[in-house]
């Protein structure tokens, strides 16, 4: 019955769920609001676009810069899919619902983290804890299940441009995603101090682990960033892409078979390997990232404005107290109502009166 269903592993899992039509790993759609006043509705197209984006509570501030500025520079028919754990749900919805935000259409998905029982290091010397929401982008045909395509976006981006266009990037045949390399430009390539080349595989996996080497694939092989991306999801799911990438997650667990100076997120790996030489591309100016990757402006400000799509992937994120181009990035940002989060400033007075 699971794999009549759905080919997700988690059927098993979370074997709780009997219905077929229910939803796998606990998501429960909680809000849905279709509520666009009718002028607007006519306005934009009636396609939908689906967006899934991953919102945690700590970086909540993140998320609504993102769909701000994807909302507010399209004419389609754009859907969140804002996939998050139970305990954020609500401040989320007040964030969404009184602000200028209120016409979004978005849907909140509840993420059980029980999902990666067994797939993911629970070290307790490390002083960074596990961030399951990092994990929502390898279930996406559970998320978006009537979607045939759908992009995925990290929390830290800003979009510049119609995200109709990066929704139209081609697939190639069987093909389920497009990400973009690594190495498409100079621009990307980036040393990150300690780490080694974090722009190609060897800078991910262990070479030295006999698994990863009877794979065959070449250690000098572009990386490709995993934080947007474009899905097909039919050939996802023909491909059983989901429970491909768990295979490699539990697998690390049990052989610890990433790059021991891995500096970028613990979700790559195992897209490399399942889309080793299986993926299309997305354009460059797409996904410009590194702008967190130092406190520094790498990028000109001509280049930055050319940009359809900002990535503050790194460290130096532009809601925290230094980033470059952080003032590009708040643009977006709509205050929290309930002002939780609030934006570190050197110059935080001048942020108080709102
Ligand atoms: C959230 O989920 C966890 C585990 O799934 C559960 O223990 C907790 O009670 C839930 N919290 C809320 C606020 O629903
Ligand atoms: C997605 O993949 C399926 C199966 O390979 C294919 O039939 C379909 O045309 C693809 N759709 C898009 C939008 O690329
Ligand atoms: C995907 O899983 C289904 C059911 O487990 C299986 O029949 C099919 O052969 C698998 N496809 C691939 C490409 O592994």
């Amino acid at each position: 019955k699971y794999l009549i269903c759905n080919n997700l592993i988690i059927w098993k899992v979370l074997a709780l769920l009997d219905e077929c039509n229910s939803n796998p790993l606990g998501l429960q759609p909680i809000d849905f609001i279709p509520a666009v006043p009718q002028r607007l509705t006519d306005e934009r197209n009636d396609k939908e676009i689906s967006v899934v984006i991953a919102a945690s509570d700590e970086r909540l501030g993140g998320a609504i810069a993102a769909m701000n500025s994807i909302y507010h520079n399209t004419k389609s028919n754009v859907v969140f899919y804002i996939v998050t754990l139970n305990d954020t749900v609500d401040h989320l919805r007040l964030w969404l619902s009184n602000t200028a935000l209120k016409n979004l259409r978005y849907r909140i998905l509840d993420f059980d983290p029980r999902v990666l029982e067994g797939k993911v290091q629970v070290d307790p010397q490390k002083a960074d804890p596990l961030k399951p929401l990092t994990f929502a982008r390898f279930y996406l045909p559970s998320l978006v299940p009537h979607a045939e395509k759908a992009i995925y976006v990290d929390d830290d981006v800003v979009v510049q441009d119609d995200i109709l266009e990066l929704y139209n990037t081609p697939l190639k045949p069987g093909h389920a995603a497009a990400f973009s390399d690594d190495c498409d430009s100079t621009t990307n390539k980036v040393a990150v101090r300690g780490a080694g080349n974090q722009y190609n595989y060897i800078g991910f996996l262990d070479y030295k682990k006999e698994t990863i080497r009877k794979l065959a694939m070449k250690a000098n092989t572009c990386s490709f960033n995993p934080g947007v991306f474009v899905a097909n999801l039919t050939e996802w799911k023909l491909q059983n892409i989901t429970k491909q990438l768990e295979k490699w997650m539990t697998l690390n667990v049990a052989e610890e078979l990433y790059s021991r100076t891995l500096a970028g997120s613990i979700t790559t790996p195992p897209l490399l390997i399942v889309f080793y030489k299986q993926h299309s591309s997305i354009d460059p100016m797409w996904n410009v990232r590194h702008l967190g990757s130092s406190a520094g402006k790498r990028y000109s400000p001509q280049f930055v404005k050319a940009a359809k799509l900002l990535h503050w992937n790194g460290h130096f994120k532009p809601w925290g107290r230094t980033a470059s181009y952080a003032e590009v990035w708040e643009k977006w940002y709509v205050p929290d109502p309930t002002g939780k989060f609030s934006l570190i400033r050197r110059h935080s007075e001048a942020y108080e009166a709102k």
